[in-house]
C-alpha cells in the first residue's frame, strides 16, 4: 500500500467508519454481488480495454479493482483511493496501487486516467462538488467518468400494513435527517446529471433505477443490513425509535411487503476540457 503523505488521519465524517469490520465486511461484499454486473456493463460501454489507466474512489471491498485489473492487463494501471483501506490488504500487485486517502484533499496525478469511477462514494461526502472536480482533474483529455450514487429520497413502502408504513417512513426520515446533519445530500444522486452537465462533461449517459425489492429479497437485505449497522444514528435523529427499526427489518424480511428502498442513479460522461477550462491545471 502507498503512504499518503499528510493524510494518515482517517476520516471520520463515513457513517460506517465505526461498525464492526466483519459485517461491514460483508455489507460491501452484498453490495459488490448485486451491483458489479451493472457497474461493469457501464465500463465496458466506455471502451476500457487492455493498457488503460483507471482510478477507483472509495474503492471498498475492492471487487471493481480486481476486475479492473483483468480488463487493463499488464500494461495498464489500476489506482484504488480509499479513506480506510482496510479491505484492500494485499490487493496490490504490479498493477494495482492502494492509497489511503480522501479524494478531497489527495494528491493523486493529474491528466492520468482513461477512466474515473466511483460507487456510493459522494453520498458520504459533504463537499461532493469538490470531490467531483477533484477526480476530474485526473482524467485524461477524452477519457471517461462514470459516478453512481444513491437517491434515498425514493423511497417508499408500497405493499405492506399501515403500522409497518408508518415505520419504513419514519426510518427514511432518519436517513435523510443523518446525512443532512452531517451537511451531506441524502439525495445526491438525482442531482448527478445537473452536477455532469455544469462541468462540461459531454455524451452523457444516464440511467436511474428504483429498488423495487420484497421483503427477504437482496436489496431489502443490504437495507436490513444497513439499519441494524447504522440503529444507534438513526436513534440519535429523535425521527425513529427501536421498534420502528424493529418493524423497518421485518419488512426487509416479508416476502409479500414490498418496497422502493431507495434508487441508484448513474451516470457517465466524457471529458474534453476547453483550453482555459476551470477544473484542469
Ligand atoms: C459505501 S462504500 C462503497 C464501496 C465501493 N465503492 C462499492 O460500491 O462497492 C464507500 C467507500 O468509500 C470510502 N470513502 C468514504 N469517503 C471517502 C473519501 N472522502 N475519499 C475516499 N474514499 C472515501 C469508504 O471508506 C468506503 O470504502
Amino acid at each position: 500500500m502507498l503512504p499518503n503523505k499528510g493524510h494518515d488521519m482517517l476520516k471520520t465524517d463515513y457513517v460506517f467508519q465505526a461498525t464492526e469490520e466483519a459485517r461491514e465486511l460483508q455489507r460491501l461484499q452484498m453490495l459488490e454481488r448485486i451491483f458489479d454486473a451493472g457497474t461493469q456493463r457501464r465500463m465496458l460501454a466506455t471502451g476500457l480495454t487492455t493498457g488503460w489507466h483507471c482510478l477507483e474512489v472509495g474503492a471498498g471491498a475492492g471487487s471493481i479493482v480486481r476486475w479492473l485489473e483483468q480488463r487493463v492487463g499488464p500494461s495498464g494501471k489500476v489506482v484504488a483511493l480509499d479513506t480506510n483501506p482496510r479491505f484492500l490488504r494485499g490487493s496490490s500487485t504490479s498493477t494495482i496501487d492502494i492509497l489511503q486517502g480522501d479524494i478531497c484533499d489527495t494528491d493523486l496525478p493529474l491528466a492520468m486516467f482513461d477512466l474515473v469511477h466511483a460507487r456510493y462514494v459522494m453520498i458520504h461526502i459533504a463537499d461532493y462538488q469538490k470531490a467531483f472536480e477533484r477526480m476530474l482533474r485526473c482524467v485524461k483529455p477524452g477519457g471517461w467518468v462514470v459516478i453512481e450514487e444513491p437517491d434515498f429520497e425514493a423511497a417508499r413502502a408500497v405493499t405492506a400494513a399501515d403500522d409497518a408504513r408508518a415505520s419504513f417512513a419514519r426510518v427514511s426520515a432518519a436517513i435523510e435527517r443523518m446525512f443532512t446533519s452531517l451537511g451531506m445530500d441524502h439525495a445526491l444522486g438525482a442531482k448527478l446529471p445537473a452536477i455532469f452537465q455544469r462541468q462540461d462533461l459531454s455524451h452523457l449517459r444516464v440511467e436511474h433505477e428504483g429498488h423495487l425489492s420484497p421483503g427477504g429479497g437482496a436489496i431489502a437485505q443490504l437495507m436490513k443490513l444497513s439499519a441494524e449497522q447504522l440503529r444507534e444514528k438513526y436513534v440519535a435523529t429523535g425521527l425513529v425509535t427501536e421498534a420502528d427499526i424493529e418493524q423497518y427489518c421485518r419488512l426487509a424480511d416479508d416476502p409479500d411487503s414490498w418496497a422502493i428502498y431507495y434508487a441508484t442513479v448513474a451516470v457517465t460522461g466524457w471529458w474534453q476540457p476547453q483550453c482555459g477550462g476551470s477544473t484542469q491545471g
